[in-house]
Order: structure tokens, then C-alpha cells, then sequence
């Protein structure tokens, strides 16, 4: 779950960075020359709408993947959901919008696994031996964890919130995903899966001699821009700065009118010092295939008024096909239903089998 204001620097070491961007570097060269020898797994936490930084962030780039010939599989983390809050919220709804915010992107259900946590009990019951593998030390020093806790105001700390990292480890290695496209923030629950998986095979064992139950999952860093909000600060559901991907063209148009500027006239494209302008050049840069410094120049003396009009009509644009399909699959339930249980069928016939093999090397099959 991406925490806004979160400086994982101090937290995460920076040899395990390092670490993780060397294996996130050759996998993507692996990828291009072998797809098939490898299995992804993504997840999202349905907490609220997806939106164009997500789009840019991450679904993006697992279509890229899914078409280069990379096993897919992607997750409606369901149970992530109630970690640090008290109700599921338009649960159904969200889940719904998800995959048809997937598909309608670019994501195929026929190469694709889509599937929910509540709907895996094999996935959620491998949680049990995942907790033996673990300390609490462990589980408290996690920095995620940690930042989630603390952004949430006070509220006290439930055991689900500390555990879930173990939970995402069920998620990642029940499938025996090796690939895991995923941000910084999510490091360090990825270091908890390869903790798992490598404890797991240390304590109980194997069912073959000649490999792990469980495969050292890698984490794909992504390098892809990061969009910011409406506001100049991250974009996040959280903070109603989200141009959502499902967002009609006026509010879309609404959205961007409002967003801040600063308060020089000529346009320039400088991160650093011009954090919010650069934004919006960036953001028609990705939905024009211009870059934010021609698009910059373009403009120059026309302002912020000309910026923001070029931006909408790019964004509109460029939204617009996905937007349309995205409308005709909301009208289609059914088919979202069949999509969605399709993906679950298959997530529990291999999860079943992972149960099988957990339980073989734990010797309790009876
Ligand atoms: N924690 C992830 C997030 O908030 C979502 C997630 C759940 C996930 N399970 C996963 C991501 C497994 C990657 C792999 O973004």
C-alpha cells in the first residue's frame, strides 16, 4: 500500500537497494530474450478508484510485460483491504471497477489470472506455517508496516496490519510468481517473501530433493515517472488528487483547471524547482509521446492557461478508447463476474496443489 509521505531511505538499507536494482536490471534483460521462463505477480489493495498514476506507475507496464510473454497473474488484494481500517467500503463495487479498469487497459483475461484473496482459501491458509518463519521483532521492524501505522493517526495497531506482509508473501510465492513489478515502498514485504521462502525450505523441507518448494521471488523496480496529484504532492486516493482513469472528459478538464501552478509566466520544464508545471508537462509528454522539454518550448510564453488546455485535451485523448471500453464492460457484469471467476477457479486449482506440496514437506497429509 503506498504510503504518501513515506522516506523508506532511512530505513531500507541502501546495500539491500542496491541489491534489489541489480537483480531488477538483469531479470529485465532476461525478460525480452526469455518471457516465458518467467511468472509475474502483481497486486492492488481495492481502497479506492485506480488512476493515472497508477496507470503510468504500473498497469502500463504490466501490459508490456503480459504482451512480451510473460506469465500474468494480477491480484484484487481484498484482504489487504481491512489492515488499518474498519470497514471493507464499496468493496464489490471496487473490485468490479478494478478489473474492468485491467481490461479495459490492455490486460487479457485469456493469458491473464485475475483473482481475489477471500476467494483462495488454500492461498489464505498457507499464512499459518508463513507465521512460524517469522519473529515478531521481524514483523515490528518492518518499514512499510511501520509508515502505514504511523499515518494512521493514532489508531491502534491490528494484528492484521502487522501480518499482512506475511500474508503478501502467501500472495507472491503460492503461485511461485519469480517476478513481482512493484515500487519502493514495497521492498521490504518483498524481502519477506524471499525470507520465507528460503526459511520455509530450511525448516521443513522439500517434497523433491532437487528444488525448494518455493522459488526466491525478485522484485521488477520499475523506473517509470511518477505522476504527482492535482496538488503538486503524490498522487493518492487518499488525498482526492486523483485523476481517476474512469473519469468522464469535464472533470477530467474540472480537475486539471484547478490544479496548482507557480506564479512565473513562461513555461520551463524543471523537476527541481518547478515541481507542479513540470508535472503537467510530464503528463502530456506521456499521453503525447512528446517530451516535457519540447512540449515546454512549445508553449513557453503562453502560461499556465495554455499548459493546462493542452494537457486536457492530451489526456482526454489519450484516455478516451480505454474510458470507452472500460464503460462498455462496467454495463457487463456478467462478464466481469465470468472473468473474475475464471481467474479465481485457476488460482485455487494451483493453490490447492502449493497446499499439497506445503503439507508433504510438513509431513501432515493424512
Ligand atoms: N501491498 C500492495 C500495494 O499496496 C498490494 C499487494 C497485495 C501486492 N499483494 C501483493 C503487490 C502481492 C505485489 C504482490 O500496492
Amino acid at each position: 500500500m503506498a504510503v504518501a509521505s513515506m522516506d523508506l531511505s532511512a530505513t531500507t538499507s541502501e546495500a539491500s537497494l542496491a541489491a534489489s536494482r541489480q537483480r531488477s536490471y538483469k531479470i529485465e534483460a532476461d525478460l525480452v530474450a526469455h518471457p516465458e521462463r518467467w511468472r509475474m505477480l502483481t497486486g492492488d489493495r481495492p481502497t479506492g478508484e485506480l488512476h493515472i498514476g497508477h496507470y503510468f506507475g504500473s498497469l502500463a507496464n504490466r501490459v508490456r510485460l503480459q504482451n512480451l510473454g510473460v506469465e500474468t497473474w494480477v491480484l484484487c488484494a481484498d484482504y489487504q483491504v481491512i489492515t488499518d481500517r474498519d470497514g471493507v467500503g464499496p468493496i464489490r463495487e471496487r473490485v468490479y471497477s478494478a478489473i474492468a479498469n485491467y481490461l479495459a487497459c490492455g490486460i487479457d483475461p485469456k493469458r491473464c489470472v485475475i483473482f481475489t484473496h477471500s476467494a483462495i482459501p488454500a492461498l489464505n491458509q498457507l499464512l499459518l506455517p508463513f507465521l512460524s518463519l517469522v519473529t515478531d521483532a521481524e514483523l515490528r521492524r518492518n518499514p512499510t508496516v511501520k509508515a502505514e501505522y504511523e499515518a494512521s493517526g493514532g489508531r491502534p495497531m491490528s494484528g492484521l496490519l502487522l501480518t499482512y506482509p506475511v500474508h503478501q508473501a502467501a500472495d507472491i510465492l503460492f503461485c511461485k510468481a519469480q517476478l513481482v513489478p512493484v515500487g519502493k515502498d514495497q521492498l521490504p514485504h518483498l524481502e519477506q517473501a524471499r525470507v520465507v521462502a528460503r526459511r520455509f525450505d530450511e525448516r521443513y523441507g522439500r517434497v523433491n530433493a532437487d528444488q525448494p518448494v518455493f522459488p526466491q521471488p525478485a522484485a521488477l523496480l520499475s523506473d517509470a515517472e511518477n505522476i504527482l496529484g492535482t496538488d503538486g504532492t503524490k498522487m493518492s486516493k487518499s488525498k482526492g488528487n486523483t485523476i481517476e482513469i474512469g473519469m468522464d472528459a469535464d472533470s477530467t478538464a474540472r480537475l486539471i483547471k484547478k490544479a496548482i501552478t507557480d506564479s512565473e509566466r513562461r513555461i520551463t520544464y524543471d523537476p527541481l524547482h518547478r515541481p507542479e508545471v513540470s508535472n503537467l508537462l510530464l503528463l502530456a509528454a506521456l499521453t503525447t509521446g512528446n517530451t516535457p522539454t519540447e512540449i515546454a518550448a512549445e508553449i513557453a510564453d503562453g502560461g499556465a492557461g495554455m499548459l493546462k488546455k493542452l494537457v486536457t485535451e492530451a489526456v482526454n485523448e489519450f484516455f478516451a478508447p480505454i474510458r470507452a471500453r472500460r464503460a462498455e464492460l462496467i454495463a457487463d457484469p456478467g462478464y466481469l463476474q465470468q472473468v473474475l471467476a475464471t481467474g479465481n477457479a485457476k488460482a485455487t486449482a494451483v493453490a490447492e496443489a502449493t497446499l499439497t506440496e506445503v503439507r508433504t514437506a510438513m509431513q501432515m497429509c493424512y
